[in-house]
């Protein structure tokens, strides 16, 4: 056996946790979610979430990630114990479901990147522009090419391995992703839609908060962190002892959570700048801010590199999905990593055909009524299969992982005990609480 690959600095396990958790969530899904359910409270429910259940579990997923050295399914078994495989199995699955729905956006962005960079919004109003992304929707082969050319940079990145392709690319994709959006920040501030995007962010009606909100908003704080399917848990199994857990915890759901916020402030003020619902539904980003570099000096330039590092984001998160699939067929099959990358990769791609379909001929299938089998997979993985995935973690990691070995993990005596009481009581409650509501009194 070769020894286990690992990443070659904290840094570069921190910019990669921080890269599967920094992508399409924060930018494209954030936003979108906020304006659908209202703004403010809504944020004010998300970030709470992520601090008080989020890290709680980013800590648990690295941690047993880290004590076992294995992927999901072994290491859930050897620490929870064979019962607990089953936890494993599920982030496994939920690896597969994600990755396919999720690779059909990315590939809208390089779709967008590509016609950016042959001017192609130039002089575009928002009707044409809005005209554009539904025609664009509506083509299969459009669709299924670009998903096929994102699915094709995963793979070729993942093959590579732990350090020498996860983490090598992340260092590069990170910084870049972070400039960009800091340069569209600073467009966004200057635009005259600024101070009502700023007041639709945090200005906090909690009339809007339904029941629904407050799932989604629990559902989004686990998605936006690779939480509940083992990507952080996979991360933290090639992870150096020396690296304190809470620590990285913490830097890379204040990174995620800072990203999230300033793609908002990017977004919205857009909108009211130029007249844009910013209630769109998953389109918002595809139809909103082309329609401001359309006019904005530079614009296509600008756009040219949101759009593609909008893509550079999908995939460093990609790459954290792919990895946990492959780490499963690598840690408890034996596989060799190009046939596990190459196989596993193949068949995420046929599994996004029906997502890429859903909005032209497979439109009238749905899992959900009057969801399209894309956002019915959405909606399966967020609400449902990460938290009761995060649910799992987090009794393993509480009450199945014996207290001391838990300490000795985690390091830091005094502020143990906090993360020991939100990890057996804090998160699994909350988790149950939402899925008993979301059955009983929603849906
Ligand atoms: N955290 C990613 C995002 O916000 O876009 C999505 C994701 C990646 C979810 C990896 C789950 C995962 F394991």
């Amino acid at each position: 056996m070769p020894p286990r690959d690992h990443w070659s600095s904290r840094l570069g396990f921190v910019l990669a946790a921080a890269g599967s958790a920094i992508g399409l969530g924060n930018v494209w899904k954030f936003p979108y979610i906020t304006g659908v359910y209202g703004g403010g409270a809504f944020v004010l429910v998300y970030l709470a979430a992520v601090a008080l259940v989020g890290i709680p579990i980013l800590v648990a997923e690295i941690l047993i990630g880290r004590r076992a050295r294995k992927d999901p399914v072994g290491a859930m078994r050897a620490v929870g114990g064979r019962a607990w495989a089953g936890v494993g199995w599920l982030g496994v699955g939920a690896s597969f479901v994600i990755l396919s729905y999720y690779s059909v956006v990315a590939g809208w962005t390089l779709a967008y990147a590509a016609r950016a960079a042959s001017g192609g919004f130039t002089g575009l109003d928002a009707a044409a522009i809005s005209t554009l992304f539904d025609a664009f929707l509506a083509d299969p082969t459009r669709q299924l090419f670009w998903h096929a050319c994102f699915m094709a940079l995963v793979i070729a990145i993942v093959v590579g391995g732990v350090a020498k392709g996860l983490e090598r690319w992340n260092k590069v994709l990170m910084p870049a992703l972070v400039a960009i959006l800091l340069v569209l920040f600073v467009v966004a501030l200057r635009s005259p839609g600024a101070a009502a995007g700023f007041r639709f962010m945090f200005h906090a009606d909690f009339h809007k908060l339904t029941p629904k909100a407050w799932l989604e908003a629990l559902g989004h704080s686990f998605f936006t962190l690779s939480l509940g399917m083992g990507a952080m848990l996979t991360y933290g199994s090639y992870l150096s002892t020396k690296t304190d857990l809470l620590r990285s915890a913490v830097v890379i759901a204040v990174f995620d959570a800072l990203m999230a916020l300033v793609a908002g402030l990017v977004i919205f003020p857009i909108c009211f700048t130029f007249g844009l619902q910013p209630a769109a539904g998953p389109g918002l980003i595809f139809k909103t801010l082309p329609v401001a570099f359309a006019q904005m000096h530079g614009g296509s330039l600008f756009a040219l590199l949101f759009f593609l590092l909008l893509a550079f984001a999908a995939l460093t998160s990609a790459i954290s999905l792919l990895e946990v699939a492959v780490a499963y067929f690598v840690d408890e099959r034996g596989w060799p990593r190009p046939r596990a990358t190459l196989g596993m990769g193949g068949v995420i791609f046929l599994l996004g055909i029906p997502s890429a379909l859903s909005f032209s001929r497979l439109a009238h299938v749905h899992l959900y009524p009057g969801m399209t089998l894309f956002d019915s997979l959405d909606t399966l993985a967020t609400n449902y299969l990460l938290p009761i995935g995060g649910l799992g973690i987090a009794l393993v990691a509480g009450w199945r992982l014996a207290r001391p070995v838990a300490l000795e993990e985690f390091r830091d005596p005094r502020l143990f005990p906090y993360w020991h009481l939100a990890i057996r009581y804090l998160a699994p409650v909350a988790v149950v609480l939402i899925l008993l509501f979301k059955m009983g009194v929603v849906g």
